[in-house]
């Protein structure tokens, strides 16, 4: 188990580059293993998650080029070659790992399929429920099987002559919408998703990009089944979950400013930003270039928190944000609530109950809910030592807290945080050095090399 130490913030980085939209990259090696031709794709994010979807398009036919890396981040820009949405049968079962973007995903490509593939993960990924997919996978006729009620992995789909539908989905969830649209693609006629609350839409965008027709009306969403998506190249932006973090440290730090590049701006990601602004902190964002996902870099200056509340409409768009959310509300003025957000209960943790419990053990109080917490905000944080539960998310976002923290903060098991930024660390290792200050930061002399490792 790895463990990662954190002191009081030392120095301040004025700039920094995140890797690849976590959500993108998935879709974007998803539609470029379905399309008829070769899509290179740049920005990627090598982390373990996008690379157990690459991975498993490869098992059902379709050709990987690594192409270029960048030191100590990975493989950011492949080629990936489809020979259309009919795959090949894997010829064994694909390791989601601790990814349920790709489990999820994957059992709607996998739906319309002529044959069976078994998809199984971690212990975490293993404990999340996949019968949230299972219901409209199997109206449309594809069988699912998996264990328990929750319908867990292992999970076994067996692609049928696949149905339309039109689903109301029953919780405010991207994986699911995307799952029915990406079943959607094999069923003839009009397939139709009804999102209440509105979800991220990266999979709406990306099939735009691949040529792949659909339309909205209201909240309904709906694709046609039969179109093949045409290989396009596309850029991936920096992932907006990832900058988070640095966006809280330096909202939270008087006297800083960190400038946040080539960040995704699409609306629905973008709720962690009204949230801080909502705090009082100062942030402006331009817009730079705009094809298929919008993206900008994030200014964002330090000053003095105030609470605030985080519910209802906005809980999908800042679902990922909120255990760094709960730490922004640690270190502010007053007492922050969140509430509606229930369904950070069956994320790769219990994150109501993690970040409760680790908040609790650096000095804050916090009263847990069913559907979120309140935070007293402003007590000294104390260094501790904090469990993960294999969650990336909670590992960074303490992290962060460990910034703020008199004496040591030690990260047990974080390890997990190569899910989804595997550069962290790296980063992290500006806010700490005694002697680096304000000055450019050697990030930024990242150069991107031709692959040569091991794919
Ligand atoms: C994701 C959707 C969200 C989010 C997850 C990524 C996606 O999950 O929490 O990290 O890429 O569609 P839900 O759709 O389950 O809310």
């Amino acid at each position: 188990m790895a463990t990662l130490k954190v002191r009081k913030l030392k120095s301040f980085p004025t700039e920094i580059s995140v890797p690849g939209d976590k959500s993108i990259s998935h879709r974007a090696a998803m539609f470029a293993g379905m399309a008829d031709g070769r899509t290179v794709i740049s920005g990627f994010l090598p982390s373990e998650d996008c690379l157990c979807t690459v991975k498993a398009m490869q098992a059902m036919g379709a050709e990987v080029e690594p192409l270029e890396e960048l030191e100590g981040v990975g493989l950011v820009k492949l080629a990936i070659t489809g020979h259309g949405p009919k795959l090949k049968a894997p010829a064994g079962p694909i390791d989601c790992g601790n990814s349920g973007t790709t489990i999820r995903l994957l059992s709607g490509i996998v739906a319309g399929q002529d044959f069976s593939v078994e998809m199984g993960g971690d212990a975490s990924l293993s404990k999340r429920p996949m019968k949230r997919v299972a219901d409209p996978l199997r109206l449309m006729g594809a069988k699912v099987e998996g264990q328990g009620e929750k319908i867990c992995a292992p999970l076994k789909v067996t692609g049928g002559s696949l149905q339309p539908i039109t689903y109301t989905l029953p919780m405010a969830s991207a994986q699911v919408k995307s799952a029915v649209l990406l079943a959607g693609l094999f069923a003839p006629g009009k397939t139709t998703v009804i999102e209440p609350v509105a979800t991220r839409n990266h999979t709406e965008r990306i099939m735009s990009h691949f040529g792949v027709k659909w339309l909205r009306e209201g909240d309904a969403i709906s694709v046609y089944g039969g179109q093949t998506p045409r290989a396009t190249d596309i850029t991936v932006p920096g992932d907006i979950s990832s900058a988070a973090f640095w966006m809280v440290a330096a909202a939270a730090s008087p006297g800083h400013q960190i400038t946040l590049k080539n960040v995704g701006l699409n609306p629905t990601r973008t709720g962690v930003i009204n949230v801080l602004l909502r705090m009082g902190a100062q942030i402006t964002s331009s817009e730079t270039h705009s094809e298929g996902e919008p993206l900008g870099h994030v200014i964002v200056r330090g000053g003095d928190l105030n609470a605030t509340v985080i519910g209802g409409a906005e809980i999908p768009n800042v679902i990922d944000e909120l255990p760094i959310l709960a730490i922004a509300g640690a270190l502010a003025r007053g007492s922050t609530l969140i509430k509606d957000a229930r369904e950070l209960r069956v994320k790769e943790t219990d994150r109501i109950a993690a970040v409760a419990e680790n908040l609790r053990r650096m000095g804050v109080t916090v009263t847990e809910f069913d559907d979120g917490m309140e935070i007293t905000g402003g007590a000294k944080l104390t260094g501790a030592t904090i469990t993960t539960y294999h969650d990336h998310r909670i590992a960074m976002a303490f992290a962060i807290a460990g910034l703020f923290a008199e004496g040591e903060t030690v990260i047990e098991g974080s390890e997990c945080i190569n899910t989804s930024y595997p550069s962290f660390a790296q980063d992290l290792a500006l806010f700490q050095s005694a002697t680096q200050g304000d000055s450019p930061i050697p990030v930024l002399a990242r150069v991107p090399r031709p692959f040569t490792g091991k794919f």
